[in-house]
């Protein structure tokens, strides 16, 4: 589910970003031909010249537009023979795949309107807009009295509204594109009745115009289009498509790209009876049933990407047949059974994505046996120890891989020596693969290509090399093995998990100077000794500082440069002293766990850091009261975890006005008083859990730089300039891991790019226990119907145990011992 839904958030961001770029490149091949008119028809002169009016131009695209020659302004095309003006290209598509760089897509647009003045342009058969911003406004009903246009691309030009049916007109109309990339402002939206008088027109991209309201009609619409090669209706919002098709009028169609729509059908097979088709995208729809491919009819399949669906059963041996296959994408989908032999046949196979299925069987040579193409391969099981891969010790695989993904399969062996001959490696996960022994010094020598190396929960032991050098923004995520030795400077990596091994001795100055560009560090779970180092303030790029439960001494140096630190767990570790101030004077600090250490002074110092949402103190030496502020101030808290400290005084009402408060810990203190009434009103508490299900945004820029990073890299393998990008998206699953290790933080960042929608399981908890706690439980407390955890004992209570006590209904643990509680009494009626 979570797999999904990121991965959904996943595909929204890369759809949106880059998949089009692609096309548009390819769209844009246009070849300013100048003519040898020295003039050219005034008429149209003025028409361009009123267009560009209505257009503001901050970067001068149109600079050129003056003068009388006219087939030579920029982006103009005329007839050799005529004069007139037969074509318009500006379109803009993004130059660079830079896609790091938050500036590729700061690209000049022109913006404004469309002046009625282009009717003038009666010749015009070439018109392309794409890329500028209109502002929102609709697609002007005249576009479609352009009756000798046959290209018309309007694509990404933040158009929205109805798309108007006079489009219907353009009967010589060959390509058409009018995708858009309004997310969740205005979209386009459309019917597709219109479509049919479009009677020459081969290629139709919709892509996230909203036809949702087309019901079935859509696809009788476009079956009247017979010349048609193209057809992309991705993220559209269609959710149905008929099972069968009686008669097919696509005998050209070679692309057909419908993902991201919600059809929750079976698949259907007529698809698979079209025998021109060189492409289908059918991600991310919930399609069900088996694939049953009439293969004989596939012989041109390039690409056949079914990932993120719910397809079962098992993957047929006639696969083998599909001998253009290029891309395999069945990912994320219940495929079972044994993965066919014949897998082997397809030559032509550059990425093969099997991952998140449930296969069960062994994977061998054969499976690879000409594959000598592949670059990306993707495989895992969700069932748990269902699948073995096992190639041999000795394999010489025929194929030099970029990206290899194998997760929760039965490797069962020493590290992977085949992997020598693969001099191209990128991108390597091999996650819960059984693997043991020592990681092979030819191994390492691959860092400085490397993007992403995950061995995540591996029995791999040895020392870490001292030193490497990755490719820049990496992310090395070597967690749960049995590493030891010093901690490894590894330059270059911008996510780092070094989770649960057994790597000991400081951590030291020097740490710092290497891995200056660490966004995410996770060096819990080890047996890391001595101070944390005062350079520890120079990763200014930090969001997240992991190294709980270590052996780690002193103070916690200063973190004011730190102003992009979020999370910051330092718990069970032997630190000492005040909380400093300096923590939350620059950063945006939403989790801070210091739980199990020796900190002690007053809480003054966390005064400033407003945006917390957990704030585990507990197992301390702090000592007062709690102060109001906490409640206060502090309105986002949602955990606050203060037990085993020495907190006396009594608990401040201020409490119970946090809205998101469903963790209460404050056992084993020293408060008294009276348990105030007003707990009732943590409504956090009283919502059902289904109800507050959070759904918490998270993002991070780290996980985004580095999910674009292998984006990027797996487009550049995997495309050749087709949509490989949306395809290759899956491949993220491998940061998962990492993910997965923010499950428990729930925080919404404003004003990210990226979004992870995660569910957080929520503990409902309010634990009072070994206190000086005195008088009656409150009845109000009995309306928190949320609650799971309700600890009053080892207090002074006294009273009776209120009778709504059965109220709460979604109780688990209650201990209320060791109390003076009377028992309840029973109603007695006569
Ligand atoms: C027309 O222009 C092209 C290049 O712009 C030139 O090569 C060609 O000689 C010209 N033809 C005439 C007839 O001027
Ligand atoms: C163009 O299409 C619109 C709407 O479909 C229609 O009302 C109009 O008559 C058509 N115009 C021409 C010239 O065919
Ligand atoms: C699509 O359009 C329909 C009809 O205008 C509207 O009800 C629906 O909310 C739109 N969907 C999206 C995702 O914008
Ligand atoms: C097939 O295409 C032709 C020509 O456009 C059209 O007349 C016919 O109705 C179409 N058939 C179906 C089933 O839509
Ligand atoms: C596929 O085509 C064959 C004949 O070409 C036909 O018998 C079969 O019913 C078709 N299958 C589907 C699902 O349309
Ligand atoms: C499919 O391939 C198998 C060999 O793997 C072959 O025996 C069979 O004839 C092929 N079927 C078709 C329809 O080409
Ligand atoms: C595969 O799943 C189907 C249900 O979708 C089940 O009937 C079948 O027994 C499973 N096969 C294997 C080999 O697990
Ligand atoms: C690593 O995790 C295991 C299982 O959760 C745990 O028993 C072990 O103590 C952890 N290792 C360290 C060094 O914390
Ligand atoms: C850290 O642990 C090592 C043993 O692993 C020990 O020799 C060293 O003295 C410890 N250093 C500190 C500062 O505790
Ligand atoms: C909190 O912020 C205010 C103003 O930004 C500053 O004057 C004060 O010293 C800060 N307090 C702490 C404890 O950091
Ligand atoms: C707890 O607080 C009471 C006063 O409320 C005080 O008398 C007692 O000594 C405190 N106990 C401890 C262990 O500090
Ligand atoms: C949660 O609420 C939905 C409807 O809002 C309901 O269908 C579902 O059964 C509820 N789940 C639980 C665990 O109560």
């Amino acid at each position: 589910m979570i797999t999904s839904i990121f991965t959904y958030f996943l595909l929204l961001f890369l759809v949106h970003l880059f998949s089009n770029g692609f096309i548009s490149l390819q769209a844009s091949e246009f070849v300013s031909y100048s003519t040898n008119f020295t003039t050219c028809w005034e008429i149209e002169r003025n028409a361009l010249l009123k267009f560009k009016e209505g257009l503001q131009d901050p970067s001068g695209r149109l600079s050129s537009w003056v003068g009388n020659y006219c087939c030579t302004w920029s982006g103009v095309g005329c007839d050799r023979q005529t004069g007139h003006v037969t074509k318009l290209d500006l379109g803009m598509p993004p130059i660079s795949f830079k896609i790091n760089d938050p500036k590729a897509f700061d690209f000049p647009s022109l913006q404004g309107t469309i002046s009625p003045s282009l009717l003038d342009l009666k010749y015009l058969y070439y018109l392309d807009l794409s890329w500028n911003n209109f502002e929102q406004t609709p697609i002007p009903n005249f576009i479609g009295s352009f009756t000798k246009l046959e290209h018309l691309d309007l694509s990404y030009a933040y158009f929205s509204g109805l798309v108007p049916p006079h489009l219907g007109n353009l009967s010589n109309l060959r390509y058409l594109d009018l995708s858009s990339q309004n997310l969740d402002q205005d979209t386009l939206v459309s019917d597709l009745s219109w479509i049919h008088g479009l009677s020459s027109l081969e290629l139709l991209r919709l892509k996230m115009a909203n036809l949702s309201f087309a019901s079935t009609s859509w696809l009788q619409a476009i079956n009247k289009l017979p010349s048609l090669m193209e057809l992309d209706l991705s993220f559209c919002g269609l959710h149905e498509i008929p099972t069968s098709l009686p008669i097919l009028n696509f005998s050209s169609i070679q692309i057909i790209h419908l993902s991201l729509n919600h059809f929750n059908s079976p698949l259907p097979g007529w698809l698979f009876n079209i025998s021109s088709l060189v492409e289908l995208d059918l991600s991310s729809n919930g399609f069900t049933g088996q694939i049953t491919p009439s293969v004989q009819n596939l012989n041109n399949m390039r690409d056949l990407v079914l990932h993120e669906n719910d397809l079962s059963g098992p993957l047929p041996i006639s696969i083998g047949n599909l001998s253009s296959l290029e891309t395999l994408f069945l990912s994320s989908n219940q495929l079972n059974g044994t993965i066919p032999k014949t897998i082997g046949q397809l030559k032509k196979l550059i990425m093969l994505a099997l991952s998140s299925n449930n296969w069960g069987g062994v994977v061998s040579r054969i499976h690879f046996l000409h594959l000598n193409n592949m670059k990306v391969f993707l495989l895992s099981s969700i069932k748990e120890k269902s699948l073995v891969f096992d190639v041999g010790y000795d394999w010489i695989p025929p194929f030099s891989l970029n990206l290899i993904f194998i997760k929760n399969c039965q490797m069962n062996s020493k590290f992977p020596i085949w992997l020598q001959t693969q001099k191209e490696l990128k991108i390597v996960e091999l996650i819960e693969v059984g693997i043991s022994g020592y990681v092979p010094d030819w191994f390492w020598k691959l860092s400085p290509q490397m993007e992403t190396l995950s061995l995540h929960n591996n029995k791999l032991c040895g020392e870490l090399p001292r030193s490497l050098q990755f490719h820049p923004h990496s992310l090395v995520d070597l967690s749960f093995n049995l590493f030891e030795g010093p901690v490894p400077l590894f330059s270059g990596v911008n996510m780092l998990s070094l989770k649960n091994n057994s790597l000991s001795g400081p951590i030291p100055a020097n740490f710092v100077n290497a891995m200056l560009h660490l966004a995410f560090m996770d060096l819990s779970e080890n047996y890391f000794n001595g101070s944390i180092p005062s350079s520890i303030n120079k990763l200014e790029k930090l969001q997240v500082l992991l190294l709980e439960n270590n052996e780690l001494s002193g103070k916690i140096p200063s973190m004011n440069r730190l102003n992009k630190l979020w999370t910051l767990d330092l718990s069970n570790n032997n630190l000492f002293g005040n909380i400093p101030c300096s923590l939350c004077s620059q950063s945006p600090l939403i989790h801070l766990k210091l739980n199990g250490n020796n900190f002690y002074g007053k809480l003054s110092s966390l005064r400033n850091c407003t945006n917390l949402g957990t704030l585990g103190l507990a197992n301390n030496q702090f000592h007062g009261g709690i102060p109001r502020w906490i409640g206060e101030t502090l309105s986002c808290l949602s955990i606050l975890q203060l037990r085993g400290n020495m907190f006396r005084g009594k608990i401040p009402k201020s409490l119970c006005s946090l809205p998101l408060l469903h963790v209460m810990d404050l056992g084993q203190n020293n408060f008294s008083g009276s348990i105030p009434p007003c707990l009732g009103n943590l409504s956090s508490l009283y919502q059902s859990k289904n109800d507050t299900s959070v759904f918490a945004a998270v993002a991070t820029d780290a996980v985004a730089t580095n999910v674009i990073t292998i984006a990027t890299t797996v487009a550049t393998i995997v495309t050749g300039g087709k949509e490989g990008v949306v395809a290759a998206a899956i491949a993220f699953e491998g940061l998962m891991p990492l993910i997965d290790e923010m499950r428990d933080m729930e925080f919404n960042v404003k004003g990210q790019t990226l979004e992870f929608v995660k569910i957080i399981d929520l503990v409902n908890l309010i634990d009072l226990s070994s206190n000086n706690l005195e008088g009656e439980i409150p009845e109000e407390i009995m309306k928190l119907s949320a609650l799971g955890t309700l600890n009053l004992s080892r207090n002074q209570l006294t009273g009776n145990i209120p009778e709504k006590i059965g109220d709460l209904q979604l109780l688990e643990t209650l201990d209320l011992s060791v109390n003076h509680l009377s028992a309840m009494r029973c109603a007695v009626s006569t």
